[in-house]
């Protein structure tokens, strides 16, 4: 089985993602880590994230390795990047590297190495419109962006990540814009994917409503 969730930035999709995981005991894979490790990798070498020749050069240099379990993990080169990715400075690039299509091309081969065997939920932005068009179902999670917003911020304090909310707000904004403009893959709701809109739903209403559509069919 696998389930595709998609959505805009902070909108919750990974917590709910991670927790249908749990619940239906299959393996959970975040694919956004993904291009985020790869940000994270040429921030670290100098490698401006705005030169698509650079950051296409450096890609047979960068190894990831996802422990689809759970909590997941995520190595670069053997290194646990599982905290370091979530920086504000990596949200800053991650869409301008997630827009190269040699990069796509390269994270996608690999999340579908993921679902050849497994019973998974991945979540992303492409995930039901070009990494698993076949998912046997499909959301698509969003919420207003001033909540998303906030929830961002706290979720970073929590962390002890010192994060101004009108930055994020706009790096949020930002990013919607660029992955739903790029021209490969952009963010789109699929016709069979199911729309649910987190702005007003506590976690557990999330959850339930997520598992009803599961459940009926
Ligand atoms: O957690 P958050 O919603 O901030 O983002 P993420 O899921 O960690 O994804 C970070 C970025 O990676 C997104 O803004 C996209 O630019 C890119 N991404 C993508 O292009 N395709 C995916 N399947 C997943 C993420």
């Amino acid at each position: 089985m696998i389930i595709a969730i998609d959505g805009h930035s902070s909108c919750g999709k990974s917590t709910i993602a991670r927790a249908l995981a749990r619940r239906l005991n299959i393996s959970y894979v975040d694919s956004g880590a993904m291009y985020r490790a790869v940000a994270l990798f040429c921030l670290k070498k100098g490698i401006d994230p705005m030169d698509p020749v650079h950051v296409v050069q450096a890609l047979p240099g960068i190894h990831l390795k996802i422990l689809p379990s759970l909590p997941v993990r995520i190595e670069l080169n053997g290194e646990d990047v599982t905290d370091e990715i979530r920086n504000p400075e990596v949200s800053k690039w991650v869409s301008e590297v997630a827009a190269i299509s040699e990069v796509r091309r390269e994270m996608v081969r690999l999340q579908r190495e993921f679902g050849h065997n497994n019973s998974l939920v991945m979540d992303g932005r492409d995930i039901g419109s070009v990494v698993f068009p076949e998912a046997d179902f499909k959301f698509f999670v969003t919420a207003e962006p001033e909540i998303r917003a906030r929830r961002r911020y706290r979720e970073l304090q929590e962390k002890g990540i010192q994060v101004d909310y009108d930055e994020i707000l706009s790096n949020l904004l930002h990013r919607d814009h660029l992955d739903s403009t790029r021209s490969d893959s952009p963010l789109v709701q699929t016709k069979e994917a199911i729309l649910i809109d987190t702005s007003h739903l506590g976690f557990e209403e999330q959850l339930q409503l997520v598992l009803q559509y599961i459940q009926k069919s």
